[in-house]
């Protein structure tokens, strides 16, 4: 064959896949329409959830974008969701990981790197509050640290910053705060704590993307902070995800090296030339031997990585998380205005005065006197299809690991106990429309009539 046959050969199979490209597009458009019209609340059987992923055929198209592209290994979606993360929220840099937990362990985990001049070591201490998820407990534990537990606020279910500066000892090193329900921690006087005592933050902000305390954006007041894209969290990279938000660039290499592998190697997981962007690949020795980069290990790390198709949906995702957001503070507004009428059965969450939550739902607390309990109100609504969660770990030292774990506890954990026992939330993600909240509000009131 001719060159110019091969050319024109060549052109048409192109413009046959850009046609068929387009119908798969198109038609992902329409199967969605048809999904979204079949879906309709009927109020009493449809189940309010208390979050889930809100996308539409955007979405469905980037991801199928990757999967027809063939590149499935984090590559130049994964690159550019982590420039547009770090840029969103204000961060020097964000690494993309598979979940929140894992960025909680890679963040704790690279503060005890050899490579970290200034690195923790094992059995020092973390001070971090006893209402909590577990994971961010894990990541302290599996790094030979020791929690310090310490009680939290019952409005704002975060701690008080005099009960951390009490229970810092010779031994503190960090103190690992999380975000609860999208709350900000009160973060001046404790970044202050911090700086008087030497002290390093890591903010888990896994539940509370685009809070902010005095206008900056919780996740960027830390040395390192943590967030979830799993689908209950603000957005979501197809079902699981995470980052790891890196505010102090000398984790730069750190944070790459446990993600992938522990390798020293880090010109990038992505596609592209991935031997040597550094240049440098086998210019590097072992014991005097000359040793390819790629396969030199700095590190004991994991492999944590997510994949192209996940860093795909994250970018569309990321393009709608304000709307997102101001749907959530639009749904718990309405919930926190319904629930004041009945302030007397229940303490309602309140954010710190300098800060506007993200908020990640509803969190209520049935006080000591009200005359029901927690179990009778949330099957009730479980039973009328009203999706209820307890307060993730509530206190965690009641949880059944913590009797195989070495940890301490600092003050009395009276709220913590409390919210173990009173407290649990409901949705505000925004999926969620008037008629959910209606819905939802009226219930409770058909609830609280036996007691009024
Ligand atoms: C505060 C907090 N930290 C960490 C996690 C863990 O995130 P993931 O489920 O992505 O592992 C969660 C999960 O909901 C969370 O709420």
């Amino acid at each position: 064959m001719n060159m110019l046959k091969f050319l024109h050969k060549v052109s048409m199979k192109k413009d046959k896949k850009e046609l068929l490209r387009d119908k798969i597009f198109l038609n992902l458009q329409k199967y969605f329409e048809i999904q979204q019209s079949e879906s309709v609340f009927i109020p009493g059987k449809s189940t309010v959830q208390y979050a889930g992923a809100v996308y539409d055929h955007k979405e469905l198209q980037a991801m199928t974008e990757v999967m027809l592209k063939g590149w499935f290994g984090l590559g130049e979606q994964g690159e550019l969701l982590e420039k547009e993360l770090a840029e969103y929220l204000g961060s020097k840099k964000a690494f993309l990981v598979n979940s929140g937990s894992s960025a909680d362990l890679v963040a704790v985990s690279a503060l005890m790197s050899y490579q970290f001049p200034e690195h923790l070591n094992p059995g020092d201490e973390v001070i971090t509050p006893a209402c909590t998820f577990p994971t961010v407990v894990s990541a302290i534990v599996h790094c030979g640290l020791v929690p310090v537990f310490i009680d939290v606020d019952l409005e704002t279910l975060n701690p008080i910053p005099e009960d951390i500066e009490k229970a810092i000892t010779k031994k503190t090193k960090l103190i690992l705060l999380v975000h609860t329900l999208g709350n900000p921690n009160d973060m001046d006087p404790i970044m202050k704590i911090a700086k008087d005592h030497n002290l390093y933050v890591i903010e888990d902000n896994c539940d509370a993307l685009g809070s902010t305390y005095k206008g900056k954006k919780t996740g960027t007041f830390g040395i390192l902070s943590a967030e979830s894209f799993y689908p209950a969290h603000h957005m979501t990279t197809a079902g699981e995800g995470g980052a790891v938000f890196l505010n102090d660039m000398r984790f730069l290499r750190i944070v790459q090296s446990l993600r992938e592998w522990g390798r020293a190697c880090w010109c990038g997981a992505s596609g592209g030339d991935v031997n040597g962007v550094c240049g440098v690949r086998f210019n590097y020795k072992i014991d005097g031997i000359p040793y390819d980069h790629k396969y030199i290990w700095s590190n004991l790390g994991y492999n944590l990585k997510p994949i192209e198709i996940q860093a795909a949906m994250g970018r569309v995702q990321l393009t709608k998380v304000e709307r997102f957001i101001e749907k959530r503070k639009y749904n718990f507004q309405k919930l926190q205005s319904f629930f004041k009428k009945y302030e007397k059965y229940f303490v309602l969450p309140k954010a710190m005065p300098a800060s506007d939550p993200s908020w990640f739902a509803y969190p209520i607390t049935i006080r000591d006197d009200a005359p029901f309990d927690r179990f009778t109100f949330t099957q009730y609504l479980e039973e009328a299809k009203i999706q209820t969660r307890p307060l993730f770990a509530g206190n965690i030292t009641r949880q059944p690991i913590l009797k195989h774990v070495s940890y301490i506890v600092k003050g009395s954990l009276v709220n913590s106990d409390r919210i173990f026992l009173r407290t649990f939330f409901i949705g505000v993600y925004p999926g969620l429309t008037d008629s959910h909240i209606e819905y939802m509000t009226s219930t409770v009131e058909k609830f609280l009539k036996k007691y009024v």
